[in-house]
């Protein structure tokens, strides 16, 4: 999974290095996919997971940092970039063969943006998601300041409701929370997926198809 002790351009462009390298420990990419599959990337950062995985077509990456977006414009003319929230998704429904969330649902309303998921998948349409688990969020916690303690708790709280009632709330704009496998099932369930998938070794992988 993602190492977030590295920030902006440096984050992007090491998790590049990575994707590219399959023997590298940490490397861990989507399935690959018949050449005429349209895939989106939620949260793709400068796309280092499209690049990757689907260099053989024009995918179509979305995040709200646009530096990060401007990082991957220089990197590739293979992707789509879209600046905007996962959240809200500017795009028609129906249009996507396979949705990837790489580390990225950890850090937005997760009900809300499965239910864009949802609508810009065509039926059948597949999900791919890396997730973030409590271990790897305490790991996190370890290196924190006393602000970042409290972001902490907030992050547990948020979690332990999504847990139980799959919503979320934010702090000072901000997302922050860890899944369960119960929590992201029953959200998954809830926004119209089914065929759902779990698997939790080093990573914690989700699977699942649009109804
Ligand atoms: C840990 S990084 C993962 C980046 C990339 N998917 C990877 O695997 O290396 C999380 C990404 O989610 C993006 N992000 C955070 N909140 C978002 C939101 N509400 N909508 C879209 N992207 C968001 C961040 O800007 C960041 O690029």
């Amino acid at each position: 999974m993602p190492d977030r002790s590295l920030k902006g351009e440096h984050y992007h462009r090491a998790e590049l290095r990575i994707a590219l390298d399959p023997s590298h420990p940490e490397h861990l990419q989507p399935p690959p996919l018949p050449r005429s599959h349209k895939v989106l990337d939620i949260g793709c950062g400068a796309g280092q997971t499209l690049i990757a995985a689907y260099p053989d077509r024009i995918s179509f990456g979305l995040d709200i940092d646009l530096d990060a977006l401007k990082l991957g414009r220089s990197l590739t003319d293979r992707v789509c970039f879209v600046c905007s929230k996962a959240e809200s998704l500017p795009l028609p429904n129906g249009q996507f063969d396979m949705v990837i969330a790489r580390g990225s649902l950890s850090f937005v309303d997760t009900t809300s943006s499965l239910k864009e998921i949802h609508r810009v998948l065509r039926r059948n349409g597949e999900l791919w998601m890396a997730l973030e688990p409590f271990s790897e969020a305490w790991s996190q916690a370890m290196t924190y300041n006393y602000k970042g303690w409290i972001f902490f708790a907030y992050i547990v709280l948020n979690s332990v409701l999504f847990h139980l009632t799959q919503k979320q709330f934010p702090l000072l704009g901000r997302y922050g929370s860890f899944q369960t496998e119960r929590g992201i099932s029953q959200a998954l369930i809830k926004n119209g997926f089914e065929g759902i998938s779990i698997i939790r070794g080093k990573d914690f992988l989700v699977t699942a198809r649009s109804r």
